[in-house]
């Protein structure tokens, strides 16, 4: 990275620096993206688990999207989770993350933090990464350029112009450029990138705040088919350093990336096991997988 790609990224990350701030659709972008990389709180994992959920509930005008929902999540797994339309997948993910509040249940990240005690953009502090079913990458922006406002803070424009990545800032970009697979896109606009890229491109995003925990809403839909076999490569790769959550209808995707499967219907754990077992489970196939 030369520094006038450097002078150049912070000028033009300044000009589109409101971007940042403005709310979206769910706030998740601004809550994710634009706080400083830091360490965030330890989260305490001694008792094996990063992410713990004791019968949640939650109801949409009297509808319980979710129902009693119990389930954990060990330090570094990557977990898939399947399910019908409407079995609440995406709705959980809205609740770990501090969009919905529940009614009632317990969530907690590792055994001390309650994650019902903070927001959402708490939460993304805490370590918690999110990338939503469809990619909302800065078109207009490089693809270094979006790496770079992932790590900004929303200080405003001048802030923002004098804004340089100090050297281990740098090098995690560069990290980051490799496990993406764009090392050789660095300077094309994201726009122009293809849909997978752009999926690439957000998570790599993500990973500049080093999330202890990312939650991926059916990250492969819509990819080509070797797009979606470097994304199992990715998540392989991203195993291990962090916790993952993955909700996929696609199962060849999931056969390839997944050790433990739960399957969500009617807002709660129907099944859990490898692949091949909850596959074989008839009440999975009944709702589910069909016949
Ligand atoms: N904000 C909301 N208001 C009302 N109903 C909702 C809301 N969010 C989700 N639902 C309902 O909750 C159920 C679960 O939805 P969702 O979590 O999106 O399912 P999935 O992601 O598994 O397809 C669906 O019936 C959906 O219509
Ligand atoms: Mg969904």
């Amino acid at each position: 990275m030369t520094p006038d790609l450097l002078q150049q990224g912070a000028q033009r990350v300044a000009e589109h620096a409101k971007l940042v701030s403005q709310a979206t659709e769910s706030g998740g972008r601004s809550a994710g993206y634009g706080r400083v990389v830091q360490d965030t709180a330890q989260v305490d994992v001694t008792h094996g688990r990063i992410l713990y959920l004791e019968d949640v509930s939650v109801s949409f005008d009297g509808f319980k999207a979710i129902n009693k929902l119990s389930l954990d999540i060990a330090p570094g797994e990557l977990r898939c989770i399947i399910g019908p339309n409407g079995a609440g997948k995406t709705t959980m993910m809205d609740i770990i993350t501090g969009k919905t509040r529940p009614d009632e249940g317990t969530v907690f990240f590792g055994s001390t933090i309650d994650l019902l005690r903070h927001n959402e953009p708490e939460i993304a502090q805490l370590g918690i990464g999110r990338k939503f079913q469809k990619p909302t990458v800065f078109e207009h922006l490089t693809v270094f350029e979006n790496l770079e406002l992932a790590l900004k803070t929303p200080k405003g424009v001048k802030a923002s112009m004098f804004f340089k990545l100090d050297s281990r800032q740098s090098d995690r970009l560069a990290e980051v450029l490799h496990t993406i697979h764009l090392q050789d896109s660095v300077r094309v606009q994201a726009g122009t990138l293809s849909h997978g890229q752009k999926q690439w491109l957000e998570i790599g995003m993500l990973l500049m705040q080093d999330p202890k925990l990312l939650l991926l809403d059916e990250p492969v839909a819509g990819m080509t088919d070797h797009e979606t076999e470097r994304t199992a490569e990715l998540f392989l790769t991203l195993k291990g350093k962090h916790s993952l959550m993955v909700v996929e209808h696609d199962m060849s995707f999931i056969r390839t990336i997944s050790d433990i499967v739960t399957v969500l219907c009617d807002g709660s754990v129907l099944a859990q096991g490898t692949l091949d077992q909850v596959q074989a489970d008839e009440r999975v196939i009944e709702v589910y997988l069909g016949r």
